[in-house]
């Protein structure tokens, strides 16, 4: 497909990825890994719910962590936006409508008036304009712990058709920063969609899905995302590092993922850049350049392409696009002759 015009002439405003909800079958162990580890602060913590934010986030929480006694992998409820005002909300309400789409206001806990949707390629997604607020940690620079995460950033989500994610997102006004095609072709793999100012806030990238396949929460340093990791080491989480350090050519991140004890996907990383101008084209990358995923560094291994969180209650479909990955475990193979 051609690549879309953006659309700058939305009813309603969506200012930016908020937050997410994910379970968790010990709430515990999911606290002693964000706080403990990867620095993150508790708002909220009982028998049901534990919630987590980053240094500079005034809202009550980026992640919400919902109790189940269920085994099995953890699940993804919900991924959430921010809308700019309670106007927005109701504009984007009767925008859905008129489009045959369910749209239906929500409570939810600590949020202000939320709207509940369901996206084109099966994902739950929720709007809310406000949060309870508190005063964070932003100047209490002895409680920086951890990476010292600032705030949430983006998060990936792996789908079986990306054409229609692109589309959907891309009437919403976000804007395209960057994207995979294969290799002569407009055929695209992988799409970087942003409506803050720098290179994305949510990913869609070909796969089994609807599954999420990270979050992420960014630092100013590197030597935070290293330390992180010194720090996880320290505490005996060091084998909960999924992906090694390295450098993301797209959006040009420097990285290091780990697995929660639910084994949902957290990204520490640094250094994305700035996208505003309305003049700036979005970078494409051929699928066959390894440079995409790491402009140095090891290829992510296998399990890090296949495994993702499903969103509780939908389907997985097998992915539309045949683009099988170079692995860590394919490239040792070779390295090793
Ligand atoms: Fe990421």
């Amino acid at each position: 497909m051609a690549l879309l015009q953006p659309n700058t002439e939305m009813p309603f405003n969506i200012t930016r990825i908020s937050h997410v909800v994910l379970t968790s079958r010990d709430l515990d162990a999911t606290r002693y890994f964000y706080e403990s580890g990867l620095g993150l602060e508790v708002t909220f913590h009982d028998s049901e719910r534990l919630a987590l934010r980053a240094i500079e986030e005034p809202g009550m929480f980026s992640l919400l962590f919902e109790k189940v006694t269920d085994d099995g992998p953890g699940t993804c409820r919900t991924v959430g936006y921010r809308m700019y005002t309670d106007d927005d909300l109701k504009r984007a309400h009767d925008w859905f409508h008129e489009r045959g789409m369910a749209a239906e206001f929500v409570v939810r806990p600590f949020q202000g008036l939320t709207l509940r949707i369901t996206d084109p390629v099966g994902v739950p997604v929720e709007f809310c304009a406000t949060m309870d607020q508190h005063t964070n940690r932003m100047r209490q620079f002895h409680a920086h712990a951890g990476g010292k995460l600032v705030y949430l950033d983006h998060i990936q989500i792996a789908t079986h058709d990306i054409e229609s994610a692109y589309a959907f997102y891309n009437d919403l006004g976000f804007r395209l920063t960057e994207y995979t095609a294969t290799d002569g072709t407009d055929q695209v793999w992988g799409v970087w969609l942003k409506r803050k100012n720098n290179t994305q806030d949510v990913v869609y990238a070909n796969g089994a899905g609807p599954r999420l396949h990270h979050v992420a929460y960014h630092t100013p340093e590197i030597a935070n995302v290293v330390h992180g990791a010194d720090v996880m080491a320290s505490l005996g989480l060091a084998e909960t590092m999924d992906r090694a350090p390295g450098r993301h050519g797209i959006g040009n991140a420097f990285f290091i993922y780990y697995r929660d004890p639910d084994g949902h996907r957290v990204e520490t990383f640094t250094s994305h850049y700035n996208v505003i101008d309305v003049d700036h084209e979005p970078t494409r990358w051929d699928l066959s350049d390894l440079r995409r995923s790491q402009l140095w560094g090891f290829p992510a291994p296998r399990k890090w392409f296949q495994e993702a969180a499903c969103f509780d209650g939908v389907p997985v479909q097998p992915p539309s696009l045949d683009a099988p990955p170079v692995t860590l475990e394919d490239f040792l193979e070779g390295w090793s002759q």
